[in-house]
């Protein structure tokens, strides 16, 4: 539930558009997928991939969790956030060699590896490196018949020949690592491919931990299809006793754990009618939230007008980017109230991939991020950026 009240406060100190983070409801989110899975041997890490805030990766540190890095930036920045290297779990692609001899300098100990050459790199950056204790590696699985086309990830018909390549760099492969693919709310999804996934993790002799993924879904559609932790967590579980053998279970959640507690508020520059159709254009740009408009994400939009409205007083509305660019829509056929400028909308559920995947197209400098505390207290958690950010690293003169 929105605090209108605290929203305009909000932008009033911090300025429009802002990216408003909800401590509580983030805290309330990690309890609840923690909780949601009973078996003993688990360890969650936050896949930062979706958020990168320092400030936000430590109320998962602080809540116990670890981190999931997809790049050595996630690494480099869970390390600023307080993570030990020992609690980073790596799980990307196509590293170059300096970059796989940085992130086991940094001291990561867990990396799934997702290719034959992706794997050899790594034993030779080991033993070059000569790094004392030993790595924990895994094979991301490539499963077509489950996951579709998928360039990440290695088949099960490969798997002898890496054992092979990491026996001969004195490692052993003791990860399987599985993603069914991001945002999936279908529960079944995930379930109906334990098993197959477990059969496959006992193929691998040294077999030790099975890291499940990512991919959870969020409702963004209030009201919707939502991921089922609790079933997800009681099937994996069972699944995972009848085994009879004692495997480490990693969990890394991104959007799941994060979507929901962030909104993007933004404020109302000018309406205009075409026909009966509402265009409100607004202070910000797909530029700082790209998934809704240029990856076809929904994002329920909000506004501080009165809830009471009658519905013959809700217009067809398009919620719309301050450019000219033909994508910037913030939300397309919205049901709205007619508004005015000075209004404020709220874009709700932009934690994950919101920020994160904000950049500087168009020109405009990215807005501030704050958390909200529990009893209303705010904090600045990334200053809003002013314009000489758009000459940043430029180098001039040489003409
Ligand atoms: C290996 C891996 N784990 C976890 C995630 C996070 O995915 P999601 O936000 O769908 O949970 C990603 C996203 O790219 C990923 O590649």
């Amino acid at each position: 539930m929105i605090n209108w009240k605290v929203a305009e406060e909000l932008l009033n100190v911090y300025g429009s558009p802002l990216y408003v983070y909800d401590a509580q409801i983030l805290r309330q989110t990690i309890e609840h997928i923690t909780k949601a899975i009973p078996y003993p041997r688990k360890q969650f890490h936050f896949a930062s991939v979706t958020n990168g805030n320092v400030t936000l990766l430590k109320i998962f540190r602080d809540a116990g969790w670890g981190l999931h890095a997809n790049t050595p930036g996630d690494v480099y920045l869970g390390l600023q956030a307080g993570f030990e290297p020992s609690q980073i779990v790596y799980s990307g692609s196509n590293l170059s060699c300096a970059e796989m001899e940085q992130v086991l300098k940094w001291g990561v100990k867990t990396l799934n590896l997702d290719s034959l050459p992706q794997l050899q790199l790594c034993c030779e950056v080991f033993n070059s490196t000569q790094i004392q204790t030993p790595l924990h590696l895994g094979l991301r699985l490539n499963l077509p018949k489950i996951t579709g086309d998928s360039r990440i990830g290695l088949p099960p018909e490969e798997f002898p020949t890496a054992i092979t390549l990491a026996n001969k760099a004195g490692l052993k492969l003791s990860g399987l690592h599985f993603y069914r693919g991001t945002g999936t709310n279908a529960t079944t999804a995930f379930t109906e491919v334990i098993d197959t996934v477990l059969a496959i993790g006992k193929q691998l002799p040294d077999w030790q931990y099975l890291d499940f993924g990512g991919g959870f879904g969020y409702p963004y559609r209030h009201g919707g299809a939502a991921f089922d932790w609790e079933l997800f967590g009681t099937e994996l579980t069972q699944r995972i006793n009848r085994l009879g053998r004692e495997v480490n279970l990693v969990i890394e959640p991104g959007r799941a754990a994060i979507a929901g507690c962030a909104t993007l508020y933004a404020r109302v520059v000018s309406v205009k009618w075409q026909e009966n159709k509402q265009i409100v254009g607004v202070d910000t740009t797909v530029a700082n939230i790209s998934v809704p408009s240029v990856h076809g994400g929904y994002r329920e939009i909000i506004t501080n007008t009165p809830s009471s409205i009658p519905h013959s007083q809700i217009y067809k509305t398009d919620v719309c980017g301050n450019t000219t660019y033909s994508r910037d829509y913030l939300g397309k056929n919205c049901q709205l109230p007619a508004l005015k400028i000075g209004d404020i909308i709220g874009i709700l559920d932009v934690g994950a991939y919101g920020y994160a995947m904000s950049s500087h197209f168009l020109h405009r400098p990215k807005p501030a991020e704050v958390l909200l505390l529990a009893d209303k207290q705010h904090r600045l958690i990334r200053k809003g950026e002013d314009y000489s950010v758009l000459l940043s690293n430029q180098v001039f003169g040489v003409m």
